[in-house]
């Protein structure tokens, strides 16, 4: 049994991380979409319970697809969920950067937490972004909405009326 965690902010979901995921899925025995805390980013527009709400919606089509969010580091998820597998996509080459450093921080950190009988190298595969989507990202989604543009075309359908009922309060 292959289990992999995709995570990430998702402050909100976009069609580029549904990309992921649903290929991901294909990939896998089990995908957990883990919402984590990005400490670079100090304010979000959905709060954990509000994401882990609407990941659950738009991702209950997928039979092996959960959502998790942990307050915690992504290796202690991933060893508490009994994998050291960490998907991310990569949009350009922009996002390499900071990418490789976090897959290498976190393979790092993971092996300092090895015992003499178990090893926990946490790996990181990176998937290429469908083209369509490489410019997508939730940064922009939050400004184009905050103008008041509809984010149709950039993130489920779904989403779209919460993101547009976050602007109108
Ligand atoms: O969608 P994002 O914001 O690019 O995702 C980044 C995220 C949430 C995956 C990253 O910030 C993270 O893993 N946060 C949890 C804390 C952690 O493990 N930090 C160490 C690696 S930077």
């Amino acid at each position: 049994m292959r289990t992999a965690i995709y995570p990430g902010s998702f402050d909100p979901l976009t069609l580029g991380h549904l990309d992921i995921i649903e290929r991901a899925s294909k990939m896998f025995d089990k995908v957990i979409v883990c919402i984590l805390i990005n400490s670079g980013k100090k304010t979000s527009l959905f709060s954990l319970d509000e994401r882990v709400i609407m990941l659950s919606d738009v991702l209950s089509k997928y039979d092996n697809v959960t959502v998790a969010s942990y307050k915690g580091l992504l290796i202690d998820f991933a060893r508490e969920n009994d994998t050291n597998i960490i998907i991310r996509g990569l949009r350009e080459v922009t996002d390499f950067a900071c990418e490789l450093q976090m897959a290498q921080g976190n393979l790092a950190m993971s092996r300092t937490l090895r015992t003499e009988d178990k090893d926990f190298d946490v790996e990181t595969l990176f998937l290429a972004t469908s083209p369509e989507y490489s410019f997508i990202s939730s940064t922009m989604v939050r400004e184009f909405a905050s103008y008041g543009r509809s984010v149709k075309g950039f993130v489920p359908d779904e989403i779209v009326p919460l993101i547009e009922a976050k602007f109108r309060s």
